[in-house]
């Protein structure tokens, strides 16, 4: 973080992604998370240039929203009475060790704006997809389900397989990121949702599953295991916050996304297979 000292702003992303590494090792997850953010919040502090921060955070901060209610419908629960989804006044409830590390470095990053003036901007996203990612089953999911049934490794589905997620494709995450900066005296100290909001959902399986053997051309066939600790029903971001202080919306669909993830995939299989070699056997 020595480089902070010359640059006007800082991307913070690094760290421990996978709820359920955290789980398996927890302090792992606490230094990487929440020490890690510390020291990245310190250094831009003392960077003497007043970088901005855009820290990347995560919908895991409001937990499992059991007090939320939803409704089942046949390939999906969908909120009852949220329509516009989850906005950022919603009371956090840190769930998981990671929802906790995220979560405090979440509050750390938005109160070194209140306490030192830094101008922090946290984004707390929901599922980001995309070409060029390496997802695992930890993490990644959309990714990983493609990948692993373009390739026959095993799949398991946590859960029923209705949970729904709204998903960003990851050029609009990254437009996220610049609006913020470039509207900085409107986002400093500032925390948005962002998420492909209500018009860009999807459930993890019995939606998902179909387009994905449509896409790949055979059927997938998976087995159902419990539901991860923590894991939410629905989550939609509500996205109205950046909409109206960033002039920030998702632009991609859910189409159109899916289709650029799998043709990327299946034209980079070599390249993947190397980063990832092992990735059906050992998550299988
Ligand atoms: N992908 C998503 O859907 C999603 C959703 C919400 C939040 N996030 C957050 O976005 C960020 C990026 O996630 P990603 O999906 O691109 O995962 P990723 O695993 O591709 O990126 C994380 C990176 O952090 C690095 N890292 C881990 N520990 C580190 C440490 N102690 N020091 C320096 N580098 C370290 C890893 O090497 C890796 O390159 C994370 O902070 C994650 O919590 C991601």
């Amino acid at each position: 973080m020595k480089a902070a000292e010359g640059v006007d702003r800082i991307y913070h992303l690094a760290g421990q992604v996978a709820v359920t590494d955290s789980i398996t090792d927890p302090l792992r997850d606490f230094l990487d998370n929440a020490l890690g953010t510390i020291h990245v919040l310190e250094a831009a502090r003392r960077a003497g240039n007043d970088p901005v921060v855009v820290y990347g955070s995560t919908n895991k901060v409001y937990g499992s929203l059991e007090d939320v209610d939803c409704e089942e419908e046949p390939t999906r629960y969908r909120y009852c009475d949220l329509p516009m989804g989850i906005p950022e006044t919603h009371p956090v409830d840190f769930h998981s060790p990671y929802g906790c590390s995220k979560g405090c470095g979440d509050q750390y990053a938005r109160d070194y704006f209140r306490i030192y003036g830094l101008r922090t901007v946290v984004f707390r996203q929901s599922c980001i997809y995309g070409p060029g990612q390496f997802g695992l089953e930890g993490q990644g999911w959309m990714c990983w389900l493609m990948m692993a049934s373009l390739w026959g490794w095993p799949i398991a589905i946590c859960g029923s397989g209705k949970q729904v997620r709204d998903v960003l494709y990851i050029d609009d995450l990254l437009d996220a990121y610049e609006a913020g900066v470039s509207n900085i005296r409107r986002a400093a100290g500032q925390i948005f949702n962002v998420g492909g909001g209500p018009g860009n959902t999807i459930s993890i399986w019995k939606e998902y599953g179909p387009m994905i053997e449509r896409l790949v051309g055979h059927p997938v066939n998976v087995r159902f295991a419990d539901w991860r600790p923590g894991d939410q029903k629905v989550y939609v971001s509500d996205v109205r916050k950046a909409r109206q202080l960033l002039e920030w919306e998702p632009r991609t669909s859910v189409d159109e996304g899916i289709r650029a993830l799998s043709d990327w995939l299946a034209t980079h299989e070599a390249t993947i297979r190397q980063v990832i070699p092992e990735a059906g056997k050992v998550l299988g």
